[in-house]
């Protein structure tokens, strides 16, 4: 396929930015409920930054993780044979048809960072998760909205608007940690079960934004060869994504809202 190397090159800066998260930061809701002997399943695990965090803090416990994306499973089982970790495994699996092959009552703990705003129908995973989870276990999402970009460069600004309609045109919700509560409600946990919080994704400092200059062309051109921006927009949202990228006051604020329930 012709678009190969810009896809390719365009999910290496990906894999470059998801390789920078931690459990730390982007588990913190859940961490002070994670115990050393836990079972955890990581959905959409990505190439495994949070996964082998996760798997670390369960000595006597094991993680797996699995992700739709093959390349990302290899990452992570690299990840882990350099962190030298044994008690995590990863693989390849659709978290919209292969949860069904788990016996229920098979994890403690079922986490999904950043994957459910990406699918059509994210209660299906969650009653799934539901049904796999033990007695007393915990399901745990982290799901992002309300983006803002600072200052309002308008090709910035318009790249972040075709990211949400492209989401949204697979019938996904880019802004679903508004509203994944109430999901989680209807896939089966109870709401006086549930802890919600938020907090803002972490500034990405200078290191960060040289990431977003060099992704913010291969992330128009995707855009434009999927048909949703002219090759003239493409090019006014890939200035944007530099010029924003290379202004010293320049922010991204993002809500990340997170939520733990608990299985009765
Ligand atoms: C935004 S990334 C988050 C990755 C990782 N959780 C992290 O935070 O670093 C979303 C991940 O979900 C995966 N994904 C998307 N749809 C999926 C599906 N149906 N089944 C399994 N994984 C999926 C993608 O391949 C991608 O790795």
């Amino acid at each position: 396929m012709a678009d190969q190397p810009q896809q390719a090159h365009y999910h290496k800066l990906n894999e470059r930015n998801f390789n920078q998260r931690t459990a730390k930061e982007h588990a913190r809701h859940l961490l002070p409920y994670i115990k050393p002997h836990h079972w955890i399943l990581d959905l959409g695990c990505g190439p495994g930054a949070i996964t082998a965090d996760l798997a670390e803090l369960v000595p006597k416990g094991e993680v797996v993780g699995i992700d739709v994306d093959e390349t990302f499973i290899e990452a992570g089982k690299a990840l882990a044979e350099k962190r030298g970790l044994k008690n995590v495994t990863f693989r390849p699996g659709d978290v919209k048809t292969d949860l069904t092959t788990i016996p229920p009552s098979s994890f403690d703990i079922i986490h999904a960072h950043q994957l459910l705003l990406h699918l059509p129908s994210p209660v299906t995973v969650v009653l799934e998760a539901h049904r796999i989870l033990k007695p007393c276990g915990i399901f745990s999402t982290v799901d992002s909205a309300l983006r803002t970009i600072i200052p309002a460069i308008p090709g910035a600004i318009a790249s972040n608007e075709t990211y949400e309609r492209f989401t949204r045109s697979r019938g996904a919700d880019p802004n679903f940690g508004l509203t994944h509560h109430i999901v989680a409600h209807e896939a089966g946990f109870a709401w006086e079960d549930m802890e919600m919080s938020s907090w803002t994704m972490r500034e990405m400092g200078e290191e960060g934004k040289k990431r977003i200059a060099e992704g913010a062309g291969p992330a128009a051109e995707g855009f434009m060869e999927r048909g949703l921006i002219s090759a003239e927009e493409a090019e006014a949202q890939r200035e944007g994504g530099v010029e924003w990228a290379g202004l010293r006051e320049s922010r991204w604020l993002e809500v990340a809202s997170g939520l733990v329930c608990w299985k009765r």
